[in-house]
C-alpha cells in the first residue's frame, strides 16, 4: 500500500514512523508547505519521499493520505483527496463542523471510499482493557465518567481547549458507554489570554439519566492530570494514563443504601475492599491504529474510528461551543442529525 502524509509539524512525524513500521506500506510520500520541516525529516527518514505540494499525491499512485494539519484546514484537503479517490485517515478533531464531517461521512460513503478519525486513545491498552472490563459487567451500572486532562499545554491558533484536548476522553467516553444515548451538553469556560477558551468543562446528559459524565480540559494547569474515573455500582474504576505500570486500578468500593423511604431512614452502607490493577497492553496506540486503517481498506469495512464516530465528537463539540457562548444553557443534540442534514449539504460548499 502507498500512503501520502500531509503535515509534518508536531504530530505528523509519528504517522510517517509508524506507517514506515508497517509490513504492507512498500512507499510513503509525506508532504507539508513549510521547506525546514521538509530539510529536517529528509534526514530522519531517509526511505520517504517528501513534496511541498499536496497535489503531487492526487495524481501519483498513492491509495491513502492520512491528513496532520490544523483543523481549519481538515476538510479541504480531506474533500480533495477524497475526490482525487484516495481513503483518508484525519486527525481529531475530524473537522470544524458537523455540517463539514455529514458531507465528508456522505461522500466517502457514496464512493466507497474509507475515512479513519484518528481518535488515537482507542487504540491503546488501557483503553481496550477498560472496555472489556466494563463491558463484562464488571463494575455494574456505570453512574458516571468523569475526566480531568490539564497540564501547562500548547495554545492551538485555531481552536480552543475544548476542540484540541475533549475529544480524547469524548471519544473514549462514546467508546466505553456505547449504550448510551446523549441527551445534551452543557458547558462553562474561560479565555484569559485571547479569544479563544483556555480552560472549560463540560457535563454530558444521558437519555438515561442515572448516568453522567464530567469533562475537565485546562492548558493553564501548573500540574499535568490525565485521569478518568469510571464508576460503577459495583466497583470503581481509575485510569491514570502519567502511570507507567499501574495505568488502571479497580476498587472494590461503593455505596449501598438499606431503606430509601427517606433520606432520614436511609441506611448508608460503605463497601470499601480490595483493589487490583489489570495487565495492560503496551503496544504503541499509533501502531494499532496504522494497523487498522490499513486493514479496514483491505477488508472493505468501517474502521473501529470512522468517519461517522468523529461526526458523532464533532456534534458534541458543537454543541458545548454554543453552550459555552450561553452561559453554560442546555444543549440538546440533534439525534434525527441525518434528516436535517439529507437535502441541505452541498458537496461543493465549503471547498
Ligand atoms: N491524535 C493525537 O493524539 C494528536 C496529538 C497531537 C495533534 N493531533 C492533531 O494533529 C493535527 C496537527 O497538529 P500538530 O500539533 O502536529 O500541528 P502543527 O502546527 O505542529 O503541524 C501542522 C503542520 O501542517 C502543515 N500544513 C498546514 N497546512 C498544510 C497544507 N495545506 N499542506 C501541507 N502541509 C500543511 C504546517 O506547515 C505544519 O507543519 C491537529 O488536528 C491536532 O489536533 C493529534
Amino acid at each position: 500500500m502507498k500512503i501520502g502524509i500531509i503535515g509534518l509539524g508536531y504530530w505528523g512525524p509519528n504517522l510517517v514512523r509508524n506507517f514506515l513500521a508497517q509490513k504492507s506500506v512498500d512507499k510513503i510520500v509525506a508532504c507539508d508547505v513549510k521547506e525546514d520541516r521538509l530539510e529536517i525529516l529528509k534526514h530522519k527518514f531517509p526511505d520517504v519521499e517528501f513534496t511541498k505540494d499536496c497535489s503531487n499525491l492526487m495524481d501519483s499512485d498513492i491509495d491513502a493520505v492520512a491528513i496532520a494539519t490544523p483543523v481549519e484546514t481538515h476538510f479541504q484537503l480531506a474533500k480533495k483527496m477524497l475526490e482525487a479517490g484516495k481513503h483518508i485517515w484525519v486527525e481529531k478533531p475530524f473537522t470544524f463542523s458537523s455540517k463539514q464531517a455529514y458531507d465528508l461521512v456522505k461522500f466517502s460513503k457514496s464512493n466507497n471510499l474509507k475515512i479513519f478519525v484518528d481518535h488515537t486513545f482507542l487504540y491503546t491498552g488501557a483503553v481496550k482493557k477498560i472496555k472489556e472490563i466494563v463491558d463484562k459487567g464488571e463494575l455494574g451500572d456505570i453512574i458516571y465518567f468523569d475526566s480531568v486532562r490539564i497540564n501547562l499545554g500548547l495554545f492551538q491558533h485555531d481552536v480552543n481547549v475544548v476542540w484540541d484536548l475533549a475529544p480524547h476522553d469524548l471519544s473514549i467516553m462514546k467508546y466505553i458507554l456505547s449504550d448510551k444515548n446523549i441527551l445534551g451538553v452543557t458547558a462553562c469556560g474561560i479565555s484569559n489570554y485571547y479569544e479563544l477558551e483556555n480552560l472549560a468543562q463540560l457535563s454530558i446528559h444521558f437519555e438515561d439519566d442515572s448516568c453522567f459524565a464530567h469533562f475537565h480540559v485546562n492548558w493553564t494547569s501548573p500540574v499535568k492530570i490525565r485521569r478518568i474515573i469510571i464508576a460503577g455500582k459495583r466497583k470503581m474504576l481509575v485510569f491514570d494514563d502519567l502511570e507507567n505500570s499501574e495505568k488502571i486500578k479497580i476498587y472494590d468500593c461503593g455505596v449501598d443504601i438499606r431503606s430509601t423511604e427517606s433520606l432520614h431512614n436511609a441506611l448508608i452502607q460503605y463497601r470499601i475492599g480490595d483493589m487490583y490493577s489489570p495487565k495492560v497492553e503496551q503496544t504503541e496506540a499509533l501502531n494499532c491504529a496504522a494497523k487498522e486503517f490499513i486493514s479496514c481498506i483491505e477488508e472493505n469495512r468501517e474502521p473501529l474510528t470512522s468517519g461517522s464516530d468523529g461526526l458523532e465528537i464533532v456534534k458534541i463539540l458543537e454543541a458545548s461551543e454554543k453552550s459555552l457562548k450561553n452561559k453554560s444553557k442546555l444543549i440538546y443534540l440533534n439525534n434525527n442529525f441525518e434528516d436535517d442534514y439529507k437535502e441541505k449539504i452541498q458537496i461543493h460548499e465549503f471547498v
